[in-house]
């Protein structure tokens, strides 16, 4: 039964409703209806406190606005993600599985930070502050005049913060936050939603850049609150896949620069080394190329990444054949099995087939279709690729196989890493490789099962 006044708000996507029901009548998400005193349902006003209104002072887009500031934290990777350092006066949300090294990344970017002379404080929720120190020490960061804090509590937070000045401050993590304005708890909508934006008002006011850390849950978002996403500046995902070393920081939003950089980390004992060159990380160098893999010359940002993109296609055991697939879209997957089938006649029907991106990076692009086809070809004709060729581009369901962007620096990172050879679109050119282009994936896959490419 619901109590007089009392609200109840959906603990996955923040919609506030009057009574208690077993789903969220919004999101249709089960058992995630909290009771919240000081909710407001959507649209109700806080309380007015009268003030009179000074009426808009509208500007014109013609005037020269000069580009924001930043402060380089240091760490190179991370700066590039954010758009060439923190902005001051904005707030980052840094989201990620819990265990995936959000604090070791932020600690790093803080210690670093402060030995290029910004003042920067780490207010940490989920450790003591002796915990933080013998991390510090153990990461060789000891000597970095960071300040440190163990604190949970807004306003013992906005305070100390006031009081001080500082260019960067980290706070690890807002599910740990509580202000003593709202009665629910730590973590919930309410809490997370009101200590993040008093954070980010702060954070204007102050000119301070602050980095909110947000623990995902299991499907994916920022826990609790999608709220806090939309309140930030900025958004980075903090990514990796585990028995992995390699982290990937990715942009998800930024409003003071692109959103499609990534930052590749390598963990170890020593916390989080930058990887300056992704590409002979991701390529598993040396080793033979077997059938079913193939180099894929890809962009991530502005940067291109070669990644081995891997295919096993096998008989068969059960009635339904499996597909499964890691690093890639699987929707992706099937239409260009299906294009194979129905274009190359190359058949998939009583066969398993896996397809796999050495590494544990994700990649997303439209110009992978034409490496995971070259690699699905190569298994299932059981011819390898040549060793020095790298592969891209697009495929269409009429079976063509289209331009895609970037093709000049994809192939010069390529010729960087000594290949020679490319199997790509007919307009793709040069840079020292020699390129042999295909108009359709029929003749791609003819010059697989020839051997005669290059
Ligand atoms: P942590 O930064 O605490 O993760 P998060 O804040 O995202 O929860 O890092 C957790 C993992 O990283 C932990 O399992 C141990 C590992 N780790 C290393 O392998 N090397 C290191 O130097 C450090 C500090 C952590
Ligand atoms: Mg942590």
């Amino acid at each position: 039964m619901a109590r007089d006044g009392a609200l109840y708000v959906c603990q996955s996507c923040g919609s506030v409703q009057p009574k208690w029901s077993g789903q969220c009548p919004a999101c249709s998400a089960w058992n995630t209806l909290i009771e919240e005193s000081g909710a407001r349902p959507p649209g109700a006003l806080a309380p007015s406190r009268s003030h009179k209104a000074r009426g808009l002072a509208f500007q014109g887009l013609d005037v020269q606005t000069p580009s924001p500031p930043r402060v380089a934290t240091g760490v190179a990777e991370f700066d590039r993600v954010c758009g060439g350092g923190v902005v001051p006066g904005s707030a980052i949300l840094l989201a990620g599985d819990p265990g995936v090294g959000k604090s070791t990344l932020l600690l790093q970017v803080c210690a670093q930070a402060a030995r290029g002379g910004a003042a920067c404080a780490y207010i940490s929720g989920e450790e003591a502050a002796e915990q933080i120190r013998a991390r510090a020490h153990r990461l060789g960061l000891g000597d970095a005049p960071v300040k440190l804090a163990a604190e949970t509590s807004l306003r013992e937070i906005t305070d100390g913060l006031k009081r001080d000045a500082f260019d960067l401050v980290v706070i690890d993590s807002v599910q740990t936050l509580w202000s003593e304005a709202h009665e629910a708890g730590p973590g919930s909508v309410t809490q997370v939603r009101a200590c993040a934006a008093e954070l980010v008002r702060l954070a204007k006011k102050r000119g301070v850049a602050i980095i909110l850390v947000g623990h995902v849950t299991k499907d994916g978002q920022i826990a609790g609150p999608r709220v806090v996403e939309h309140l930030v500046d900025a958004v980075l995902a903090f990514e990796g896949e585990r028995g992995y070393p390699f982290r990937i920081l990715r942009g998800v939003k930024n409003r003071f620069g692109a959103t499609d950089e990534i930052g590749v980390f390598e963990m170890s004992d020593l916390g989080l080394t930058e990887v300056k060159n992704p590409s002979a990380l991701f390529l598993n160098q040396g080793g033979e190329r077997a059938a079913g893999a193939a180099v894929f010359a890809g962009m991530e940002g502005s940067r291109p990444v070669l990644v081995e993109v891997q295919a096993l296609v096998a008989p068969s055991v059960y009635g339904t054949p499996r597909r499964a697939v890691v690093g890639w879209d699987s929707g992706r997957l099937a239409m260009v099995m299906a294009v194979l089938e129905a274009r190359c006649g190359l058949g998939f029907a009583a066969r398993d087939v896996y397809l796999n991106v050495a590494g544990g990076l994700r990649i997303s692009e439209p110009a992978a279709d034409l490496a995971a086809a070259a690699a699905l070809a190569s298994s299932a004709l059981n011819t390898a690729l040549p060793q020095d060729a790298v592969v891209f581009g697009e495929i269409s369901l009429s079976g063509d196989v289209r331009p895609v962007s970037r093709m000049e620096t994809r192939l010069k990172e390529a010729a960087k890493l000594g290949f020679t050879r490319a199997l790509g679109p007919l307009q793709a050119d040069g840079a020292g490789v020699k390129v042999s282009g295909v108009a359709r994936l029929a003749d791609a896959v003819a010059k697989i099962g020839d051997q005669a490419f290059g």
